[in-house]
């Protein structure tokens, strides 16, 4: 890892990448940085105004174990999120409601307010670490290779030296030291306003060979590759081909359990070997059991667990847990049925693994919503 660029990450995804999948994806990699699911500072204000506690913990609050973790933000303060190893800035979301507020793709056509964005996260950041003498987070940027017809090479490298210049951030009385963006995640295709955010991610074609470009042509900086990468196989491939770091979005969804192998894989470690299914599940229902005490909703901390054990487990069981009442309830009835359970954990009917491929294609069904 080098500036906090991780070898491998998780890319922020709307209703996917909360703590809940993070709890999991913590249990099969310690060391693949999970960017959270984009938040914004109103979001964050009118649940707190509307004294919603577990929705302002659901975004704001993560602990050691959760680590790595980075914040997505689409907004301007940081000073909600100190606990997190990196901020990131959401310049790539297509959709029309970002583009009417300030962040998303609309804003690669305007890097002044990115630089004044950035500037004024780096500046919290600053007077925070100033005083607290906790180190500072790196404020990064997620962005396409381009927008609209505005998706030339040339563009692409003057808007990353006008955010890399722009957002230099100098303390006044010299309280810490000079701070700007330094790292970029680059999602290897251009966006399209006016197309709704699922096409633009299959869409415009990706082009790896300006990410190449960029690495070459600003040696000072950092970059991530996004877009199209699936497995392990591929990540190897590009940090072979010298990417600083590979993001991983949809795939992670439809398939975390390749992370069971990422630690030892990608990052070298020689830990022990990773945790079973059923062991996963119990240990997450454990979890579950004392989120919901804590105020978190049933079906949020069922969702992670149809895509993770998708198969026999999702169609015999997971539709029956969503219709009772708590976890604690879904826990008894794992423990009256626990032989039929991991048999169904183990084995998979071909007619599951039908409805598992079927249901794959509906992680593309998510739209932004975060009014
Ligand atoms: C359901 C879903 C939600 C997403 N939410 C966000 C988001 O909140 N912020 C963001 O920058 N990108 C978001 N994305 C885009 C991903 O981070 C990623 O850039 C994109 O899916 C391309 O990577 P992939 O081809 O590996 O999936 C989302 C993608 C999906 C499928």
């Amino acid at each position: 890892m080098s500036k906090g660029v991780s070898l491998l990450s998780v890319a922020p995804m709307m209703e996917y990448t909360h703590r809940h999948y993070g709890y999991l994806l913590r249990r099969l990699s310690k060391k693949t940085k999970l960017y959270g699911e984009m938040t914004i500072d109103r979001a964050i204000a009118a649940n707190v105004r509307l004294n919603q506690p577990s929705k302002v913990r659901r975004f704001l609050e993560r602990n050691s174990n959760e680590k790595p973790v980075a914040v997505q933000l689409g907004a301007t303060r940081a000073s909600l999120a100190f606990n997190y190893d990196e901020i990131n800035l959401n310049v790539g979301c297509p959709s029309e409601k970002a583009s009417k507020s300030s962040y998303g793709c609309r804003l690669m056509k305007d890097p002044e307010v990115v630089c004044e964005l950035t500037r004024t996260m780096i500046k919290e950041v600053s007077e925070w670490s100033a005083s607290t003498n906790q180190p500072a987070i790196p404020v990064t940027v997620k962005c396409r290779i381009g927008v609209d017809d505005l998706d030339s090479y040339e563009h692409l490298t003057g808007f990353i030296e006008k955010i890399h210049n722009g957002s230099l951030y100098t303390p006044p009385d010299g309280s810490s030291q000079p701070a700007q963006v330094e790292h970029f995640i680059i999602h290897a295709r251009k966006g399209l306003l006016g197309l709704n955010t699922k096409l633009n991610r299959s869409v415009p074609p990706l082009d790896y060979e300006f990410y190449y470009r960029l690495l070459r042509d600003f040696p000072q900086l950092k970059f991530t590759l996004n877009g199209g990468i699936s497995d392990l196989d591929q990540v190897k491939e590009h940090l072979g081909r010298g990417a600083h770091g590979v993001m991983i979005g949809r795939a992670a969804c439809n398939n975390i359990w390749q992370f069971a192998h990422a630690d030892s894989i990608i990052f070298g470690a020689t830990d022990p070997p990773p945790i079973g299914k059923l062991d996963l599940l119990m240990d997450y229902l454990q979890y579950a059991l004392e989120r919901e005490k804590d105020g978190d909703k049933k079906c949020t901390l069922l969702q992670p667990l149809s895509k993770t054990f998708a198969g026999r487990l999702t169609g015999q069981y997971l539709d029956r847990w969503r219709k009772m009442k708590s976890m604690q309830e879904v826990c008894d009835d794992v423990q009256a049925n626990l032989g039929s359970v991991e048999e169904c954990l183990t084995n998979r009917h071909p007619f599951y693994m039908m409805r598992h491929r079927l249901a794959q294609s509906k992680v593309e069904e998510s739209i932004f919503d975060i009014s």
